[in-house]
């Protein structure tokens, strides 16, 4: 089957240093695909690479077989959640989400009822003319992320969309994602430094480390079979140390009956 997204040898140089080393990947149609990886290992220069705003020092970008690696990001068809929200402060929920589909010539005159069956999806209606400031966190992702269904991307990207929220929020928007991804039929490819989120998200996961794929699977071959001693001690044992010290709480919590 023909890839919905290929990414061919991309090479990066910032400043004569090479951060990506001939990375090449592919993703499905309809696939979630994780990148995992710690901080500075190139996880948002692929990303910006992908949707166009970084030009790669080497390599291409296929999508549905044809080289779009200088094409400009608003041709792409792909839309991005960043972890900031990158909200318009002053303008409402409803303002946020219809205001790139005024601009687009399809879908201007339907802007209104586009944005208000999205964010009905999201579950923001009762917030409609609110503006951010007025908005936890997570519901603040949801605006984000229902700007970014409205205009009905092909492709969406997640750059660590939960970093700036609280462990139950983000425990409830990776359901929400899950069940966008699965009611939209969306490709995503999601940053996450979380192994945990990559786990409990993804159809494969590429695992990462200084510019290189390590292991690019299912998440059960990764922990069935993983590919080195990289990935065994960054995604297994650090999954492994999270689980042990739950089981330890719940341990504390039934004192009483533990022999
Ligand atoms: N515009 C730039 N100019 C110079 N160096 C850059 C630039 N953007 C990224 N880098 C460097 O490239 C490497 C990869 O950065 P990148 O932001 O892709 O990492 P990341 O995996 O997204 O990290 P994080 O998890 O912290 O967001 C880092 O060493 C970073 O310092
Ligand atoms: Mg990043």
């Amino acid at each position: 089957m023909e890839a919905k997204l290929e990414a061919r040898d991309l090479v990066q140089v910032f400043n004569k240093q090479e951060v990506l080393h001939r990375i090449g990947f592919t993703v499905q149609d309809g696939e979630f695909l994780s990148i995992l990886g710690p901080s500075g290992c190139g996880k948002t220069t692929i990303l910006r690479i992908l949707v166009g705003l970084l030009p790669p020092t080497s390599g291409a970008i296929i999508k549905d077989g044809l080289d779009i690696t200088a094409m400009p990001p608003s041709k792409r068809n792909m839309g991005i959640v960043f972890q900031n929200y990158a909200l318009f402060q002053n303008m409402t929920v409803l303002g946020n989400v219809e205001y790139a589909l005024k601009f687009n010539k399809e879908l201007r005159s339907r802007s209104r009822s586009i944005a208000e069956n999205i964010i009905e999806q999201v579950g923001l209606t009762g917030h409609i003319r609110k503006k951010p400031h007025k908005l936890s966190g997570g519901q603040q992702q949801r605006v984000a992320i229902a700007r970014t269904l409205a205009m009905n991307p092909e492709i969406i990207l997640f750059d660590e969309p939960m970093s700036a929220l609280d462990a139950a929020t983000r425990l409830l928007l990776r359901d929400e994602i899950k069940r966008i991804q699965k009611q939209f039929h969306s490709t995503m490819i999601y940053i996450t430094h979380d192994q945990e989120e990559a786990f409990a998200l993804s159809d494969r996961i590429m695992v990462m480390d200084h510019g290189t794929i390590r292991q690019i699977d299912t998440p059960e071959n990764i922990i069935r079979n993983p590919a080195d001693r990289y990935v065994r001690e960054f995604v297994i044992d650090k999954l492994r140390l999270k689980i042990n010290s739950l089981i330890k709480y719940v341990r504390v919590e039934g004192g009483q009956n533990s022999p």
